[in-house]
């Protein structure tokens, strides 16, 4: 590519957040883990409104793995029970904000009565184009992957596609983030550097950023100096800079 033909740097379309360490911010605190959830889904809203200025359309967050069900049932038990405050809480001002809000995951193991404020939220706001906001929510990648392999299966079975037809985009086709581009950027607080099962197959060619901060000190001037610096970063999704 010569020099007038290559972009000038731009910001990332699509961040996607790991938000880590609520349960020890709440630790340092000597207060219950539930209490570092809820600050932490408190700092959600900032997020998203800084979205617009910074040029990201598309935010997608990880508020509960397909391995969180091994944690205590007091712990579960009570971010369901934040999950669906947060969708009655939220949800009016989420629509007036022009937010578009879409739900990732396998729904089959969560309770009607949250599926049901999800999928109305998700209705809601589909008119909506502001700001994507994409919760993860019972999200395992590997479950994802699984799910879209068995349903192309299913394809196949009734005749519908062959073999040949199985490719990256048509296996894609099946994945939960179907309308949504891939991440350019992946946040995660908290100072671990691991993925924890979060979007394996889109993020293939993202760039990572891991910060110590622990999620609920999270703020967006934070947030903005992250998605700022990505610009000097040098994707080259593996050709040679010419
Ligand atoms: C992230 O915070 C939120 C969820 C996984 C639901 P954690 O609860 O994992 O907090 P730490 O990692 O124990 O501090
Ligand atoms: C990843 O965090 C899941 C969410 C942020 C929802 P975890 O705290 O569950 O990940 P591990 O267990 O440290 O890998
Ligand atoms: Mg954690």
């Amino acid at each position: 590519m010569s020099v007038e033909q290559t972009a000038p740097p731009q910001g990332p379309a699509h961040v996607a957040i790991i938000m880590d360490g609520n349960g020890r911010w709440a630790q340092m605190r000597g207060r219950p883990r539930l209490f570092g959830h809820h600050a932490g889904a408190r700092r959600v809203r900032e997020m998203v409104e800084a979205c617009p200025a910074l040029g990201v359309k598309y935010l997608t967050i990880f508020a509960f793995s397909t391995e969180n069900w091994k944690r205590t049932q007091t712990e579960v038990a009570g971010l369901m029970t934040l999950f669906r405050r947060y969708i009655v809480r939220e949800a009016r001002d989420l629509l007036a904000r022009g937010v578009r809000v879409r739900f990732i995951g396998d729904r089959i193991r969560l309770d009607e009565k949250l599926v049901t404020l999800m999928d109305e939220l998700e209705l809601m706001t589909s008119g909506n184009d502001r700001v994507h906001l994409t919760i993860a929510l019972n999200y395992g990648g590997r479950d994802e992957v699984t799910r879209a392999a068995r349903r192309l299966a299913y394809e196949i079975e009734m005749g519908r596609l062959t073999h040949r037809d199985v490719d990256a985009e048509t296996l894609a086709r099946f994945l939960d983030t179907h309308v949504l581009p891939d991440p350019d950027l992946v946040i995660r607080t908290s100072g671990e550097a691991r993925i924890s099962n979060f979007l394996l197959w889109q993020s293939a060619y993202a760039e990572y950023e891991f910060v110590d901060t622990l999620w609920p000190d999270f703020t967006a001037a934070e947030f903005g100096r992250i998605v700022r610096a990505y610009a000097a970063r040098d994707r080259r999704f593996g050709t040679v800079r010419a």
